[in-house]
């Protein structure tokens, strides 16, 4: 409603569009830190960002977090995507259930009438507990699923709430910080320019596999994010963006 008025939202739009090689960036007006109802404001966006761009027979994968919950909330449609699957990107990664992707992937199905897959196992994992679970067929076969996603729709955070929300050791987290994480998202830390810190082994979706996805889908918003955010395009593998105007004016002013 309130959408691009003020400050020229799609100049904004058009110039981190750009600045990054995105196909897609929008901006809702406000500041979804402090505001309940842009935050809601930009899950709607995404919503009907991720309607139009999802084709019959589409594997979506999706983050946890506040942000995609919102996403989730809005996702709406007129006929049932009875040939869509849900999948979280990631294991469980220490959110609350609310926020954790398995809930986020179910609750997108359910509002749809798609189908649904749930990965029920930590996402940190040690060597001999990685190998023998990714043995077993029943993980396998939605590891398969999870890692043929055309599309992927993650939040991104600052690197060290997210460490901190995740209960992260904090010699981990020194070492992190030293190496100068900035931002966090599906679980991988990035410095400022988008090179990935602390790398680690997962059961969902691996790096190389987001560098192969046909579509992902970015979303965040809150002045405060905007240089995570800013890092995260770094990294180069997004195609759309949808975020507030708050971080927006954060990134151009990076850029
Ligand atoms: C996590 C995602 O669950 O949510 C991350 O895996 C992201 O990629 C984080 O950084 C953001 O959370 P929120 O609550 O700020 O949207």
């Amino acid at each position: 409603p309130v959408y691009k008025t003020m400050f020229g939202l799609s100049e904004l739009e058009d110039r981190i569009r750009t600045r990054f090689g995105l196909s897609q960036v929008v901006i809702v007006a406000g500041d979804s830190e402090s505001s309940a109802q842009t935050k809601r404001e930009l899950g709607r966006a995404s919503a009907q960002v991720l309607r139009k761009l999802m084709q019959p027979n589409d594997v979506v994968a999706v983050t946890g977090g506040t942000t995609i919950a919102q996403v989730a909330n809005h996702l709406s449609t007129s006929t049932a995507l009875k040939t869509n699957w849900f999948v979280p990107a990631r294991g469980g990664l220490g959110e609350s259930l609310d926020y954790q992707a398995n809930t986020i992937a179910s609750t997108m199905a359910k509002r749809t009438g798609a189908q649904y897959r749930l990965l029920h196992v930590p996402d940190h994992l040690g060597e001999e507990a990685f190998s023998s679970i990714m043995q077993e067929p029943n993980i396998r076969e939605i590891v398969d699923v999870i890692r043929s996603a055309r599309i992927v729709v993650h939040g991104i955070g600052d690197a060290m709430v997210m460490a901190r929300r995740r209960r992260l050791e904090q010699d981990v987290i020194d070492e992190m910080a030293a190496e100068g994480a900035l931002a966090e998202s599906f679980g991988f830390y990035f410095d400022r320019n988008g090179a990935v810190v602390h790398k680690m082994q997962t059961v969902g979706l691996r790096l190389e596999d987001i560098v192969k996805t046909e579509v992902v889908i970015g979303v965040a918003g809150g002045k405060s994010k905007g240089e995570a955010i800013a890092a995260v395009m770094r990294f180069g593998h997004n195609d759309v963006l949808v975020t507030d105007e708050a971080a927006a004016l954060e990134i151009v002013a990076i850029i």
